[in-house]
């Protein structure tokens, strides 16, 4: 059984004083009240922006929430001005790092070549990339949403290897920010292929360890429905993760 993961994508939202209020929010609502057994049922994450980590990181030290970066460099170190290293984030304490997210390939034109560097460089430096793949509305519309998802794991993903910690987070770039989701069916559609696809291309052992996440306007209120989906194993929300209660309600419908 994989342990679904609940990532909040705060993207660029908050500063130190919104997020060490949103992140004591957090905190209490997992120890407020005695012990929140049903938050066990899931891995909590925070990805704030790169700025935020230490702070982030100091409220969480200690506690079930991890801490995540929104995307990394290609390279080690060097001549990149603007950039973060993948050993930088897990300096700062990352476990983990989105990568490919779709407001990446699109106000950056990050492509899957670009992508599958940078989760190369994720995994050396041990973190856990979560490679983010999604289609547009137009292409979905066109009947083409497993060809591209297939595309662009195809492209994105690190070539394979033992052992390797990798989460893929499928997001439909329409259903992203826009409060609207596909239906349980359509998500299942999806998740189903992936899961085969990476059973064909890692053998069904390797393929087992890496959990497949929906992300795009998850909510309270459709959380538990989404997340009952076979083959989602957890969820990458970014509105609903800017609010201690929501994003709490969503680690709950894990359970
Ligand atoms: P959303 O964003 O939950 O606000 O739709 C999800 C994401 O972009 O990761």
């Amino acid at each position: 059984m994989r342990r679904k993961l609940i990532a909040g994508n705060w993207k660029m939202n908050g500063l130190r004083a919104s997020s060490k209020a949103l992140v004591q929010g957090l905190l209490d609502g997992i120890s407020g009240g005695g012990p929140s057994y049903e938050l066990l049922a899931c891995e909590l994450l925070v990805c704030p922006p790169a700025c935020l980590l230490e702070t982030v990181g100091g409220l969480i030290a200690g506690s079930p929430i991890g801490l995540g970066g929104q995307d990394c460099h290609s390279a080690e170190a060097g001549a990149h001005t603007g950039d973060i290293s993948a050993a930088m984030l897990k300096d700062a304490g990352c476990a983990y790092v989105i990568l490919g997210h779709s407001e990446r390939r699109s106000d950056h034109g990050e492509a899957d070549a670009l992508v599958r560097a940078k989760a190369t460089a994720a995994l050396a430096a041990g973190l856990a990339p979560i490679v983010c793949v999604g289609e547009t509305a137009a292409e979905r519309d066109e009947g083409r949403t497993l060809a591209v998802v297939e595309d662009q794991l195809a492209g994105s993903l690190p070539p394979p290897g033992p052992g390797q910690d990798l989460v893929i987070a499928y997001e439909p770039v329409w259903a992203i920010g826009s409060g609207r989701t596909p239906s349980t069916a359509e998500v299942g559609e999806v998740h189903g292929a992936i899961r085969r696809w990476l059973d064909a291309r890692l053998g069904a052992e390797a393929a087992a360890a890496i959990r497949i996440l929906y992300g795009g306007s998850m909510k309270p209120g459709n959380a538990a429905e989404l997340l009952a989906v076979p083959a989602v194993d957890g969820g990458l929300i970014g509105g609903a993760s800017l609010k201690a209660e929501d994003f709490l309600a969503i680690a709950r419908a894990c359970a």
